[in-house]
């Protein structure tokens, strides 16, 4: 199966693709290319495991040259920390095939700007009880696709945005895998 992911950050959830990917806890599967919008260490991680990497940069025109760089045989797009949003056209090219993670309990606290430790603190500030991470498909409307797989923690006393953010983090390399395997088995 072959796998592009599309990253924007420092590229953790990427790594532990790639990880899992080489120690066959997602099996059968290979990751041909990485795109980055922007310079980021998601790009260095591709670079040292040998997998082709590009950066085309954000803006009106990405999506489209964007959906140039995918090879034909692609079986799945992973978006692992990518803040960019994929234009109607190219999601629908795609549909079924485009997967993203979120650092919330979709659909709560989700959609536009909710990225990174926006999500925390709206959460923190809610007093919601419990947060969690989602893998979920990618449609033309923001973190609003079918859900493919939730776990959620109870937030703690005195939890902070860092603590929050480490504890997901923690949560997202739990699921992300899991949820790869399970959209590449269907
Ligand atoms: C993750 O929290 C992910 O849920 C969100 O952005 C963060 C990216 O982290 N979309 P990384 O770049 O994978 O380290």
């Amino acid at each position: 199966k072959n796998i592009v992911i599309l990253v924007s950050g420092s590229g953790s959830n990427l790594q532990r693709i790639i990880d899992a990917i080489e120690q066959g806890e997602i099996p059968n599967a290979k990751i041909d290319l990485v795109v980055a919008d922007r310079e980021c260490f998601g790009l260095q991680r591709a670079e040292n495991h040998g997998i082709k990497n590009i950066l085309i940069k954000r803006g009106k025109t990405f999506s489209e040259n964007l959906a140039k760089e995918i090879p034909e045989n692609t079986d799945l797009i992973v978006l692992a920390g990518f803040l960019s949003i994929l234009n109607k056209e190219f999601v629908e090219n795609f549909k079924g095939k485009i997967i993203n993670i979120h650092p919330s309990l979709l659909p709560k606290f989700g959609g536009k700007g909710m990225w990174g430790h926006h999500v925390h603190e709206a959460v923190l500030e809610a007093k919601e009880k419990e947060s969690g991470a989602t893998v979920h498909f990618v449609t033309p409307g923001i973190d609003e696709g079918e859900i493919i797989l939730q776990k959620s923690f109870e937030i703690s006393e005195g939890e902070t945005v860092e603590t929050l953010a480490q504890k997901i983090h923690q949560v997202e390399y739990e699921i992300f895998p899991k949820a790869i395997n399970k959209v590449l088995a269907d």
